[in-house]
Formats: structure tokens, sequence, C-alpha cells
């Protein structure tokens, strides 16, 4: 027997012994996972009770479809402790998913450690108050409490090291240019207009985005240069979502940007950002992805494309040749509605129960064979703004 992918694997149960066959560490890794689901669930908590397990006879001759399989986790809205992604990363594993996207950095707080801007940690990291309820529940009220924190260099690496063991890439997601409010809170100068604001309490889509002066690029590379050193992965996400362009319209260094590049609007402006910063992880012998907003006024040259709006931001990259990850809200959103049980947790909305999730097909009907090739899979992503805890993760 040989086996041709690297991930795949040829478990025997045979009535005197259990072979594993695989060509690498990942192939007998995910063998092992299949062995495990084929045990008593007791197996998992407490396997001093089990004395005796018969596993039936078989083969199972395994190798994925898609070679990028990932989960997302939002610690910007609420963070978990280090113990719970690790638990987080054991279950990933055991369902053969090989990508962690870590979101880290968000208008509510900034979550990695940056020696070089330590008011990242001291002010980013912390909001005065959270929105209690609903965003749709009409006034906002706010808990009055302090949240925050933030992962140190030391327990990033930790996290890397005990993803790895499992098999699993870590994605360092650091959002720009929207989404980066608690940046500009720790550093006004990093906005438009300079002005004070604040790390945001509530969930949304903010105006504070980073301005388009040399100097904001300046910073960033130094923060993706601690970032770089951090996370192996050869994949960086940029976000590159929901960023208004308000500030922009209306802020001379941004105008000047526009008038000196000869860009066309505030559009091929994120494209020039989104681009500029594709340069600087190229350099470093990285790659971006993006949520697919980076196809607004043009698509950075080797960018791929996270696709979350629906399928169509994946369409159109794969036919421009740009590889793609499916993350449709329809289908991969895991903060929505998952039941119509009474006990069913607060969420953002949505209704997306399991049956549709497993029915997800990740090549959208509209591409060719050829262009389906950039598909390299998928994604499910859990945003925390109504998980205040590990249990609602969990559940999810
Ligand atoms: C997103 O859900 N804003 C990517
Ligand atoms: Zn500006």
């Amino acid at each position: 027997d040989t086996i041709e992918h690297e991930e795949g694997y040829i478990l025997d149960v045979l009535p005197d012994q259990i072979q594993i066959k695989a060509s690498s560490d990942k192939g007998a890794f995910y063998a092992l996972q299949s062995l495990r689901q084929l045990l008593p669930v007791l197996f998992e908590n407490d396997h001093k009770e089990i004395h005796n397990v018969s596993i039936q006879c078989q083969r199972i001759e395994d190798a994925p479809q898609f070679n990028y399989r990932g989960m997302h986790l939002d610690v910007g809205r609420h963070l978990f402790p280090v113990e719970f992604i690790k638990k987080y990363i054991d279950a990933l594993a055991m369902l053969k998913m090989n990508t962690f996207h870590w979101h880290l950095t968000e208008d509510q707080g900034w979550r990695v450690e940056i020696k070089k801007y330590p008011k990242l940690n001291e002010v980013a990291a912390y909001r005065k108050e959270t929105l209690i309820g609903h965003y749709s529940d009409r006034p906002h009220q706010f808990d009055g409490e302090r949240y925050g924190g933030y992962y140190t260099q030391d327990e990033i690496k930790e996290v890397v090291a005990y993803a790895a063991a499992r098999q699993i890439m870590v994605i360092p997601e650091i959002e720009m240019p929207g989404h980066s409010q608690a940046a500009i809170a720790a550093y006004p100068e990093l906005g438009c207009h300079g002005e004070q604001t604040e790390v945001a309490t509530k969930g949304g889509v903010f105006e504070e985005i980073y301005c388009t002066k040399d100097e904001t690029f300046d910073f960033l590379e130094e923060v993706l240069d601690e970032v770089l050193a951090l996370f192996p992965s050869e994949y960086i996400h940029i976000g590159g979502d929901e960023a208004p362009k308000t500030r922009w319209e209306s802020c001379d260094d941004c105008q000047l940007k526009i008038k000196n590049e000869g860009l066309k609007d505030e559009h091929e402006l994120q494209n020039y950002f989104i681009s500029r910063i594709e340069k600087y992880l190229n350099s470093k012998g990285r790659q971006i992805i993006g949520w697919d907003e980076i196809l607004e006024g043009g698509l950075a040259p080797n960018a791929t494309v996270m696709s979350w709006r629906g399928l169509n931001g994946a369409i159109e990259a794969a036919k421009q040749g740009h590889k793609v990850i499916m993350s449709p809200t329809s289908h991969c959103y895991f903060d929505y509605y998952q039941s119509d049980n009474e006990d069913e947790p607060l969420a953002i909305g949505g209704f997306l129960p399991l049956e549709k999730v497993y029915g997800f097909d990740p090549i959208p009907e509209e591409l060719s064979k050829e262009e389906s090739n950039y598909v390299l899979g998928a994604q499910g992503n859990v945003w925390t703004e109504y998980m205040k805890s590990s249990d609602p993760v969990s559940y999810t």
C-alpha cells in the first residue's frame, strides 16, 4: 500500500493487532485520531473505568479533500485562558483540522504582547466596560466593569508549539486598516485626526481606522516583525474587512496619498494599504490572507481571499487566479444560533444548525474544475461578542 497524500493514512484493525501506515507524521497523527474516534467516549475523560475495549475489524483509507481545514477564534471581544485555547486546539486536532486562525486584534481589545509598543498592552488591551445583552436592545446598557488582558509572547510561543505537536498551524490575524480602534486609542497618531478615542465597549463597525500616512506603516511593520518571530506560519491574516472610509475622506494625509500615488479613490487607497503590507510580508517570505473586502479597489497581487460575505468574493478571486478559503456566513459562522431549543445561548443572530454545516460543499458551482483548484478549503468562525466565557465557545 502506498500513501500518496502527505496527510493520508491507512488504519487496519486486524484480529490481533492494529496497523497504521502513513507517509508522514501528519498521516500517522490522523490515523490515531480516527482510532480515538472508534473508542468509547468515556476514553476521552476517565479511561481508568475502562478495562476491556473491542474494536471491530476494519480498514480505513483516508486522505483529506482540502489542504486548509480551519477554525477561527476571536479573542478581541472576549479572551480565554491559555488552558482553554489548548483545549480548543485539542478539539480541532481530534476533528483533523490543521489550522487555527487566531484573531488577535479588535476594536474592543488588543491581545498580543508587542514589546516595542507597550501601550498596546497597557491601554489597547483593556476597555472600561462591556455592552450588556444584545446590540439590538435599546437603550444600550453597560456593565461598568473594566475588562481585558492579553497573551504574552511566551504564552503565544507555548500555544504555537502545542498546536504544532498536534499538526495544527496557527495563523495570527492582525487587523488593518479597520477594526483598529483599540490600537488607535493607545496611539492616537495612528488615526487620521490624532484625536483621543477609547477602546470600544460594544461590537460593530467603527470609523476609527488606521491613517495611510507612512508612520502607520512603520508601526505596522514593527508590530509584524514581532508577530513573525512568534508565528512560523506561511500565511499571516491581515484582516481588511469592514473599514469605513469616512476618516480617509476628510484627512489631508490620506488625500495627499491618493494624489501622490495616482489613485482614483478611497477604495484604491485600501488596495494601496493592503498591497503595501503584502509587499512587506512577501519580503519576509510570508503570504497574506484577507477577508473578501480586500477585493475592493483591486486585489493585492499574491493575496489569498477568505470569503465570508457569501461566495462571491471567492468566485471573483478564484477567477482572477487567487487562492481562496471558504468561510461564508451561511455555513461557517458558528456564532449564529444553532438550534431553536429554549436554552440556546444568546447569539449575534442568524440560524445555522449542524446539518447545514455538515452539508457544506466548499466548491462553489460557479467555478470550473480548474478554477476550483484555487479553493484551499474551508473554515468555521467563532466571533465572541456574545461569548463571555469558554462555555459558549465550547458549545460551538
Ligand atoms: C467578519 O465577519 N467581519 C469577517
Ligand atoms: Zn489619514
